[in-house]
Parts: C-alpha cells; sequence; structure tokens
C-alpha cells in the first residue's frame, strides 16, 4: 500500500513532538514537508501509517530513532562562505581587532563557534581566513581553536571527515582549494579533505540547541549561528539566544543570517541588524 501524508490528528501529533525535542514550529501548512522527510525512514522500516511510525519514535527509550528522525526532519542547507559579508566582517574587523588584543596582552586564547554548523562549511570558511591572518601566532603555538555544533549526526559525520565532493567546493576559487585542501583517496576523484593545518584547529560536537545546558565549559570570542531559527518558535529562539550570549566573551560579536533581522538580545548591544555585541568591560 503506498505511503500516503499524515491525517491531522497525526500531523499535529508530531507537530508537538517536533517543537518539544527540536524547537522547531512546524506550521499547520507543513504537512508535505513532513511527509518529504520522513518517507525513507517509514519505507526502510516497513511501516505505512504516520500513527505507527510515531508510536515508534515517541516510545523509543534508546535515543537511537530520535536521532534519526532529527537527521530526517533538520534544513541542512550550507555553502562555504554563505553570506560573504560576514566572512568579510571577520577577515577585515574582527580577527585584526583580535590580533592587537593578543599583541598587546599576556597570551590567552581564541575560541570560536559555529552553532548549528551543518556538514561544517561554516565553521570551515571561519578557520580558512583565520590560519593566515594569525600565522605567526599559530606557529608560536598559539590557543586558538574553532567549535562545530549541530543535532544532525549526519551532517557531523561530513563535517567531521571535512571531504567535500566538486559540487560543494564550487563556491571556492581554485586558488582557496589548493591552499586550504588536499587530495583524498576515500571519496571519488574530484572531492577534496580539508588539510590538516586547518582541520586540526576544528572540532564538532553534537548539541541540541533544546539541552538546558551545553556540553560547552568555554566562552568565545565570536559565535556563528545562522540561518539556524526559520522553523523556530519565537519564544524557544528569545531563550535559544538568550543562552548563546552567556556564552559570548566580553566584547565578543554573535552573528546571526543576514535574513534573521528584527531580533533582540537584552544582554547583548545590537551593532548593525543581525549582528550583536557583549559590551566590553573598561579594564
Ligand atoms: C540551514 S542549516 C545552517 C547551516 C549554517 N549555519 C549556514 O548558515 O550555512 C541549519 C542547521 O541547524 C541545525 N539545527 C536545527 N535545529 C537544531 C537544534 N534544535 N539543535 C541544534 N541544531 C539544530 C540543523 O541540523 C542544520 O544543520
Amino acid at each position: 500500500m503506498p505511503l500516503v501524508g499524515p491525517n491531522r490528528a497525526e500531523y499535529e501529533a508530531f507537530q508537538a513532538f517536533t517543537l518539544d525535542t527540536l524547537g522547531l514550529s512546524l506550521g499547520d501548512n507543513k504537512a508535505y514537508l513532513l511527509h518529504g522527510r520522513l518517507q525513507r525512514r517509514m519505507g526502510e522500516l516497513g511501516l505505512n501509517n504516520y500513527g505507527q511510525y510515531y508510536q515508534r519514535l515517541s516510545s523509543d527509550r534508546s535515543g537511537a530513532e530520535l536521532q534519526l528522525f532529527c537527521n530526517a526532519i533538520t534544513t541542512t542547507k550550507t555553502d562555504f562562505y554563505r553570506e560573504k559579508e560576514h566572512f568579510e566582517l571577520l577577515t577585515n574587523e574582527i580577527y585584526p581587532a583580535l590580533k592587537r588584543k593578543i599583541s598587546q596582552s599576556s597570551p590567552g586564547k581564541l575560541r570560536l563557534w559555529s552553532a548549528g554548523c551543518s556538514m561544517g562549511q561554516e565553521v570551515y570558511s571561519m578557520a580558512f581566513e583565520a590560519v593566515d591572518i594569525f600565522e605567526q601566532e599559530l606557529e608560536a603555538g598559539f590557543d586558538m581553536k574553532f567549535l562545530g555544533t549541530d543535532i544532525n549526526t549526519e551532517m557531523l559525520a561530513v563535517a567531521r571527515s571535512g571531504i567535500y565532493n566538486a559540487e560543494m567546493l564550487q563556491t571556492l576559487s581554485t586558488a582557496q582549494q589548493e591552499k586550504y585542501f588536499c587530495k583524498t583517496e576515500r571519496a571519488e576523484d574530484s572531492a577534496l579533505q580539508v588539510n590538516g593545518r586547518i582541520a586540526d584547529l576544528v572540532e564538532f560536537r553534537r548539541v541540541n540547541f533544546m539541552q538546558t545546558t551545553y556540553p560547552i565549559e568555554t566562552t568565545f570570542q565570536v559565535i556563528f549561528c545562522r540561518n539556524v531559527f526559520y522553523y523556530f518558535d519565537p519564544g524557544i529562539r528569545q531563550i535559544v539566544l538568550n543562552r548563546l550570549a552567556g556564552y559570548l566573551d566580553d566584547g565578543g560579536w554573535l552573528v546571526l543570517s543576514v535574513t534573521e533581522i528584527g531580533y533582540e538580545i537584552p544582554d547583548l548591544v545590537k551593532v548593525r541588524g543581525n549582528i550583536f555585541r557583549r559590551q566590553a568591560i573598561a579594564a
């Protein structure tokens, strides 16, 4: 029997479940989206009814089905240097300011976070420019690390591998590909792997924004959290934004997507439509 979309009651159960587990608020007219994203998994399980799948998902104590559900339901589109003005901001303003700070004060460390990193292109794009700008400091052993986090473990596996096919690499120039990547034997010929110099600086972790505490023990000079909040419930989005602000160092930057305007974060100053800073405390 062919799989048909969820009926109203089934869809409402999934709406509530998705809100609860991921913070995502699926609109009343998005049943087709749920259907499009879950039908493969339901096919694998041999189920042809959303009520049965909901039963299985909500009664799974192992967390394995929940993870597969999160992997299927999340929107993961990303690119190297997506919204390139934010990388220009890093290169022209933020990194030079951080570099001056390092040379003026005791060694310290730099921590940068891509929250909702999908397949990792965002966090690697942050690191590419940094290895050039902080080349001397890194050679002298300066402690700089980038963190990429996401709920989607399939995307995190790609991010950790650092391997990207030709289509994913097309927003990079040949010079950038040669500088930051190397050939890989593990994938098709046209794929490239982020080179060791970059990969050594980057770590990935599974973090659900809905966790009340995140497994992160540091604060950051820069947090990118872009194109994450499209489907978030507004109240939950505000809680997550406030929580992210708590991970920002004095003077630190929080960068949201160019389309994410009109948000307010009480503890931070809005510098531009989608860019916030924690006020630096005067020494
Ligand atoms: C559209 S991608 C954006 C990727 C990248 N930041 C960019 O701008 O190109 C959104 C990411 O947010 C992640 N995401 C959605 N809900 C999440 C949640 N509750 N916790 C953690 N990550 C979540 C998705 O898995 C997805 O990889």
